[in-house]
């Protein structure tokens, strides 16, 4: 992926003149949203959660929060049992009408063995009926984004973990989303590869004004990465506090060895603590 060069404002990813991410309209809106699953689990208590467009929000949280649940919420892969959400302003039924696309990446990178890699990621447009002549170019387009152009009549079992992510992204990118939702999507690599694919996602994410929702344990990918982190806590799931981290784009390695970083690192580590503890209050 490239890197990108100009500078943003600090706490929004908008250019010069842009409103700020908080002063732009929302993409998501969580209404009251609450999830009792029919085996009796209360995953969320109603949530309430706005997501701007532009933002980089990371759903932060203890293990069985809801955070997936959340997101598949978002994803509409999931209904609320009460409450509800807005796409853009407007109910999910509206979503694509204007252009506006989300899409879901999985923490695996859910490949067809069988397929090549330009065939996994044209999948989503010969699903769409999409012509072949303007596939290819979307899915050449896509394949440079992920860097992964050379690698295109490779099969996946010949690439190693991260570029299997990268390819799984690319799939998700040849679809040209507006709001990408990514479960853990690096949670089962290793941390030098994690933090490579963090900032190629990063520089994505300011060169195209997506609007992404992350989902992850790591403390330290949520600060690198987000405007705003969102903390959950536990039985019953629900947002425990938010956290905006006030640094310009683009961030590299400098950030990651600040002492502003250390200092959100370190509060987050403080909530986090609050959060598996009030969440085993309710056991
Ligand atoms: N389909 C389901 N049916 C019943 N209970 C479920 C279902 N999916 C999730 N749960 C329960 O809902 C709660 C929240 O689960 P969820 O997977 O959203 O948590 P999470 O924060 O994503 O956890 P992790 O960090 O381990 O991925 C958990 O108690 C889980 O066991
Ligand atoms: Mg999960």
């Amino acid at each position: 992926m490239r890197m990108a060069q100009a500078v943003r404002a600090p706490d929004t990813n908008s250019a010069a003149g842009e409103p700020a991410a908080a002063a732009r309209p929302p993409a998501i809106e969580v209404l009251g949203a609450e999830k009792i699953f029919s085996n009796g689990v209360r995953a969320l208590a109603p949530i309430d959660l706005t997501v701007n467009q532009g933002e980089f929000v990371t759903l932060l949280g203890p293990s069985g929060c809801g955070k997936s649940t959340l997101l598949k919420m978002v994803a509409n892969l999931i209904e609320p049992t009460s409450g509800g959400l807005m796409w853009w302003g407007r109910d999910y039924g509206h979503v694509g009408e204007d252009g506006k696309k989300l899409v879901f990446v999985f923490q695996d990178p859910t490949l067809m063995p069988w397929a090549r890699v330009r065939g996994n990621v044209r999948l989503p447009l010969d699903l769409a009926g999409v012509p072949k002549s303007e596939g290819d170019a979307r899915v050449d387009k896509a394949l440079a984004t992920v860097g992964l152009e050379k690698f295109d009549a490779s099969y996946p079992r010949q690439l190693s973990g991260g570029m299997q992510m990268r390819a799984s992204i690319a799939r998700a990118l040849v679809t040209e989303p507006n709001l990408l939702l990514m479960d853990e999507p690096f949670g089962a690599l290793d941390e030098i590869t994690r933090n490579k694919l963090d900032q190629d996602l990063l520089d994505l994410w300011f060169e195209k004004t997506l609007t992404v929702v992350f989902v992850t344990h790591s403390i330290y990918e949520s600060v690198f990465l987000s405007t705003r982190v969102v903390v959950m806590a536990a039985r019953p799931g629900r947002v425990l506090r938010e956290v905006v981290i006030d640094e310009p784009y683009p961030r590299d390695d400098a950030f990651r060895v600040s002492q502003k970083f250390a200092a959100y690192a370190r509060d987050l580590q403080v909530l986090l603590a609050e959060a598996s503890v009030s969440g085993a209050a309710h056991d």
